[in-house]
């Protein structure tokens, strides 16, 4: 079902972008501005959940999670990264796309842009992705029964060549629309699906997003569930799902974001097919590693309380534990080679974006 791109299709957003010109008029009120208040505390503590800042009292972990990747994937469009960021796209864009630029009001990064269709200006809400590869921004605006929809930034920042380049998904040339020049529209489904991955918390009245109770990121209790009863009883009350999980439930917990083996089709998982790289889980599942061994999961070489970085993941260690060279009922690599074994097994791979993945279909090439 899912495209490998997970993104909308080019004809898709075509259809989307006619849709859009034909409602302009209006949704011209959407682009006054959108105030969005972040979540206190107070409102992150309801419904079960406890106050995360709480969890560092007694788990180390809380110190080093503020740094991760999950931890920092949504953000208000306003914070001083994202506008420091979007800034520097004034003058970069593409030739096409002239007349596209960021202006700065009170703090909040406006598009400004001029079509065929006439000319306007887009305040955006929201900054996917923590920069450690990417950010995307968006804009949210409510439909005419109040569902909350979505617009894609054309533009996105990425890491890799520390400037912008056209959003994943998105065609080269943008259809001359009203907000052709913008990005690309997706209604409240697709809206939903983007912040049901990048966030904790976000409850749903209506088809309407209630970002003033939002607790962006990936955290705590995105994958330990609610705690304000653990908290209360001093850990007394716990969760034992990731010590009694078998290797495919623990997978498929990350997968929930990362991707299952079954939302892929089944004739795009190939070894050949260089972008599936970006869906860990769908790789390392066809692993001889995950199969034969029945232990194999995501913790086993990931920390997720740790930033990529600190966790030595480049290291052979992973792989020794059970390819050991001193254990003769062990498996050794059958090219004598004892070191370095991401290079050949495990590379990184180019999607079709300056994206790059580690391939965790381990494998002979
Ligand atoms: C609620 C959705 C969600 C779940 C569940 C989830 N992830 Fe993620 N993961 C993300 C998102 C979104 C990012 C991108 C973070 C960013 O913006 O840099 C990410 C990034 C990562 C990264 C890359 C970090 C980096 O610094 O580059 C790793 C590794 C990772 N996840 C592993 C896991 C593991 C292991 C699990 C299960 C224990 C898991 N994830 C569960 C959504 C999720
Ligand atoms: C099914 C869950 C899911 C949905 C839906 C989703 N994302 Fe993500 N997103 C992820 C995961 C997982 C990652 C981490 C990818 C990685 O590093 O392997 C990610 C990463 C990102 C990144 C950072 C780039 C990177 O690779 O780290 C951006 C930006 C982003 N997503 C934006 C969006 C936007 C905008 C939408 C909606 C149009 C969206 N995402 C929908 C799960 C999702
Ligand atoms: C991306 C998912 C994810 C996030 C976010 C996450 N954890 Fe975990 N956590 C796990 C997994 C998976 C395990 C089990 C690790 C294992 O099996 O090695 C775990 C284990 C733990 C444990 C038990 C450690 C042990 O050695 O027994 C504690 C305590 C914990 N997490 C606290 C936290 C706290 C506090 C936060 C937020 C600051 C947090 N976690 C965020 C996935 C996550
Ligand atoms: C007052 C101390 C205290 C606070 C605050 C606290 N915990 Fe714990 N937590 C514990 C104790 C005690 C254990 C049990 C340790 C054990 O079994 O070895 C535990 C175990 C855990 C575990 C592993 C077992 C399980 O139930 O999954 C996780 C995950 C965890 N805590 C998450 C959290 C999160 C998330 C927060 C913040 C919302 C938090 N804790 C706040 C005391 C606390
Ligand atoms: C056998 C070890 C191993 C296992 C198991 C593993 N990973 Fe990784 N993963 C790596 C290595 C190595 C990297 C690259 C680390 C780096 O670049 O610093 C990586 C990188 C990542 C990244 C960053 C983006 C990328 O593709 O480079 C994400 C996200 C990720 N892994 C998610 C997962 C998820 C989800 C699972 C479970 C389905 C998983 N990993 C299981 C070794 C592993
Ligand atoms: C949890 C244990 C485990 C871990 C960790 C692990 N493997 Fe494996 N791996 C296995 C088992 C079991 C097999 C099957 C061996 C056999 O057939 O005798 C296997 C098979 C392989 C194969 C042969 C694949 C094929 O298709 O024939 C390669 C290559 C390999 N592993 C490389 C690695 C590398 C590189 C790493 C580290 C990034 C790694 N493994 C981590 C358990 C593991
Ligand atoms: C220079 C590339 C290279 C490096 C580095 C490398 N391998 Fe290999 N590996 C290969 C090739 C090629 C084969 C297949 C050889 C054959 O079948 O004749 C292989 C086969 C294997 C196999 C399958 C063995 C079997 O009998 O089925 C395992 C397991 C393995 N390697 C593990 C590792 C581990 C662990 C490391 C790191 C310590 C590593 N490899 C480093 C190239 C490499």
């Amino acid at each position: 079902m899912a495209p490998l791109t997970g993104r909308m299709t080019t004809v898709g957003a075509a259809l989307m972008s006619v849709a859009l010109a034909v409602v302009v008029v209006g949704i011209r009120w959407l682009f006054a501005t959108y105030a969005v208040p972040l979540a206190a505390d107070q409102l992150r503590a309801s419904n079960g959940r406890a106050d995360e800042s709480r969890c560092i009292e007694c788990h180390s972990e809380a110190g080093t999670f503020r740094d991760t990747g999950h931890a920092n994937t949504l953000s208000t469009a306003r914070t001083g990264e994202s506008v420091e960021l979007l800034r520097t796209l004034n003058g970069a864009v593409a030739p096409q796309d002239e007349g596209t630029g960021i202006s700065i009001r009170r703090g909040k990064p406006f598009v400004t842009f001029d079509s065929p269709s006439g000319a306007g200006k887009l305040p955006l809400d929201w900054c996917f992705g923590s920069g450690r590869h990417a950010r995307t921004w968006v804009a949210t605006m409510a439909d005419s029964q109040g569902a909350t929809d979505l617009l894609e930034f054309r533009w996105s920042w990425y890491a890799s060549i520390d400037g912008f380049d056209i959003t994943p998904g998105q065609p080269d040339q943008h259809f001359g629309t009203y907000l052709g020049p913008c990005g690309v529209f997706y209604d409240h489904p697709k809206a939903r699906r983007c912040f049901a991955c990048h966030s904790t918390y976000l409850p749903i009245d209506d088809g309407r997003l209630r970002f003033e109770e939002i607790h962006p990121g990936v955290t705590c209790q995105r994958c330990h569930g609610p705690r304000a009863d653990h908290v209360a009883s001093e850990g007394e009350i716990g969760d034992d799902f990731w010590q009694t999980a078998t290797a495919e439930e623990a997978v498929n917990r990350c997968a929930q974001c990362h991707r299952r083996a079954d939302e892929v089709e089944v004739d795009e998982i190939r070894a050949d097919n260089a972008l599936l790289a970006r869906f860990q889980p769908v790789g390392l599942v066809q692993s001889a590693c995950f199969k034969a061994s029945g232990t194999l999961t995501c913790t086993t070489c990931h920390d997720p309380h740790r930033p990529l970085e600190m966790q030595d993941s480049l290291g052979k260690w992973q792989c020794v534990q059970c390819h050991d060279p001193s254990e003769p009922a062990h498996t050794l690599c059958a090219a004598g080679q004892q070191a370095d074994c991401l290079r050949c097994h495990m590379p990184r791979v180019q999607g079709d974006d300056p994206l790059r993945f580690t391939d965790h279909w381990i494998r002979v090439r």
